[in-house]
């Protein structure tokens, strides 16, 4: 049952499901300011008030239980799912959450009727076994495509902003913090396109406003290509720490996270797969953000000072 109809459906209602994570606290809000009704698909009931006095509606489900997103499309007009894992825990698999979770969405809105749904996948996503993160995307993709529903799917390169809880460049500056030296993976030059969690926010309103999206894949980076180490040298600048920087072998990493993975009180900083994942670029040369934002991007450099506190 939707625990409160507090927000105006000006716009229509969007059910968000991942609303409550690190790129969903931005995407709600800036939903809600452009005028949708946001229900959010919650598991847990802890912050259910708080986000229900922010004009949220809350609703108790999960993307492992289709009947629960069933319940939650009441009166939806758009469905967002932004659920996936980068870190595979328990049985939080890529396979369970990345592809089963959006084919959970999918049938549930298939199911009552919501013909839109608007997909977060990421950039990279292929038939790719070897990499299983963006291999589930993939699968997730054209699981939603062949289903006929009035698709839009985002797939951005890494999203850095405030409010980054052991994301991509929070977890760099972790370790430029901590470490004696500065250890880059590798050449150190595998290429990235950072996209502003702003700017990913306002490419999906784009989508929900905008019927023009449908049926679209778009992909979503910052206005710069850098390497890997471009991004070290930049985290530690900000931070002002000027360390000597190490190049560590893949091989010695991998071996050291191998370690790591099965004892029961250490959780290692990084995986093997997100190791994989490094060899791999993570650039655009179709780069829709501009177009769908409608503003100037925001760099990553000199926008990172949040990393300071
Ligand atoms: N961050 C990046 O650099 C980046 C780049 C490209 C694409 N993406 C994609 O962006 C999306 C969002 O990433 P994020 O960084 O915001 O992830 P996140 O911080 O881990 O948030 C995950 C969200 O999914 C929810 N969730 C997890 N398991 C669930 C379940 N079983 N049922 C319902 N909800 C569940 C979480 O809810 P709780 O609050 O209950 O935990 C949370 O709201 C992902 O699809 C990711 O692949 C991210």
């Amino acid at each position: 049952m939707v625990a409160t109809e507090t927000s105006k459906a000006g716009k229509g209602t969007v059910l968000l499901i991942g609303g409550t994570g690190y790129v969903g606290d931005v995407m709600r809000n800036r939903m809600r300011d452009a005028g949708y009704a946001v229900r959010l698909l919650t598991r847990s009931a802890s912050n259910n008030s708080r986000y229900e006095r922010e004009g949220f509606q809350t609703v108790a489900g999960d993307i492992t239980d289709t009947d629960s997103i069933v319940r939650a499309l009441s009166g939806v007009d758009t469905v967002v799912n932004l659920v996936a894992v980068i870190k595979e825990k328990g049985d939080a698999t890529f396979e369970k959450m990345n592809y089963q979770g959006s084919v959970n969405v999918a049938d549930a809105a298939r199911q009552t009727g919501v013909t839109r749904m608007v997909q977060m996948s990421a950039l990279g996503a292929g038939n790719m076994p070897e990499y299983p993160y963006h291999f589930n995307k993939w699968r997730a993709e054209n699981y939603i495509k062949d289903l006929g529903l009035e698709y839009t799917i985002f797939r951005p390169s890494i999203i850095f902003g405030p409010g980054e809880k052991a994301q991509f460049v929070s977890q760099l500056a972790d370790v430029v913090k901590m470490a004696p030296v500065i250890p880059v993976i590798g050449d150190g030059k595998s290429k990235f396109q950072p996209v502003h969690l702003n700017d990913v926010s306002d490419a999906f309103i784009k989508a929900l406003d905008d019927r023009a999206t449908i049926g679209q894949t778009y992909e979503l980076g910052g206005p710069e290509k850098m390497t890997y180490e471009d991004i070290l040298d930049e985290i530690a600048r900000t931070l002002g720490k000027k360390k000597p920087k190490i190049h560590m072998p893949p091989a010695l990493m991998q071996l050291a996270v191998s370690i790591m993975d099965p004892l029961p009180v250490i959780e290692a900083p990084v995986t093997k797969q997100q190791l994989n994942m490094l060899k791999l670029d993570n650039t655009t040369d179709h780069n829709a953000a501009p177009d769908l934002v409608g503003h100037e991007l925001t760099p990553l450099r000199g926008n990172i000072d949040y990393i300071k506190s």
